[in-house]
């Protein structure tokens, strides 16, 4: 069955948009473990645009289950990752610009430098995802690199607007997904997800978890986490 990893970012975004205390993502961590969540994420990014340090280092006390940092391959994240020592990191690109992470890392062209990053990291006990696109040369590397897993982008899917776009990504993701298991990666897929989009992944065995955080965190504020996190565990479980 697969897991689902909540990601509690833009928990933070709201706080940030006011600059005060609330609402507390470590909180929010809380009621989705609750709710069956089988991981946190958080994204630090160097812009501090939501999740700061203070709530990655909270959340490394308080989660049960999972704590997983997304982060750049940076000097200043790989520090703070070996300090706070979350269960998991995965290695995302990040610029300024844009809103969210808009594509997967490119290990053709920084192969040496995230290669560098996993093997500080492993090293450190820490387990190493790559963020990438459903590419088959870029997870060929992922492996050669000894990464752990990768979570494959579903962006580009969920963003896709015509039945015939739709159909070309999914069908990249499904690739994507069968080369990374054959190699002996553990295979997650995030980005964009909702509780419409979910459901295309019906059968997709070899995706092991969904990191999935806007749509829950959006459904939280009419409905509360809790049940914002049930109702996508449930579909995630009838995969
Ligand atoms: N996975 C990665 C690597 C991400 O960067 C993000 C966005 O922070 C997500 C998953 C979650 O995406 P969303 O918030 O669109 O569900």
């Amino acid at each position: 069955m697969a897991q689902l990893a909540v990601n509690v970012d833009h928990v933070a975004t709201l706080r940030q948009a006011r600059g005060v205390t609330y609402p507390e993502p470590v909180a929010a961590a809380i009621a989705a473990e609750t709710a069956g969540a089988d991981g946190i994420v958080v994204h630090l990014r160097g812009d501090r645009r939501h999740i700061n340090e203070r709530d990655v280092r909270l959340l490394r006390k308080i989660v049960q289950t999972k704590l997983i940092l997304e982060m750049a391959a940076s000097n200043e994240m790989l520090g703070i990752a070996l300090d706070i020592k979350p269960d998991i990191v995965t290695l995302v690109p990040e610029t300024k610009e844009e809103i969210s992470t808009e594509g997967g890392l490119d290990l053709i062209n920084h192969k040496n430098h995230i290669q560098e990053t996993v093997s500080t990291l492993k090293n450190a006990g820490i387990d190493v995802c790559i963020f990438i696109d459903p590419d088959l040369d870029q997870i060929k590397i992922a492996h050669k690199i000894d990464a752990d897993m990768i979570e494959i982008h579903t962006g580009a899917f969920c963003d896709a607007t015509t039945i015939a776009q739709k159909q070309k990504e999914f069908s990249k993701i499904v690739d994507a997904a069968k080369i990374g298991t054959k190699l002996n990666l553990e295979v997650n897929a995030g980005h964009g997800i909702c509780y419409n989009s979910i459901k295309a992944f019906k059968g997709l065995s070899e995706i092991k978890e969904f990191s999935i955080g806007h749509s829950i965190v959006a459904r939280s504020i009419l409905t509360g986490m809790e049940q914002a996190v049930r109702d996508m565990k449930k579909l995630v479980s009838a995969l």
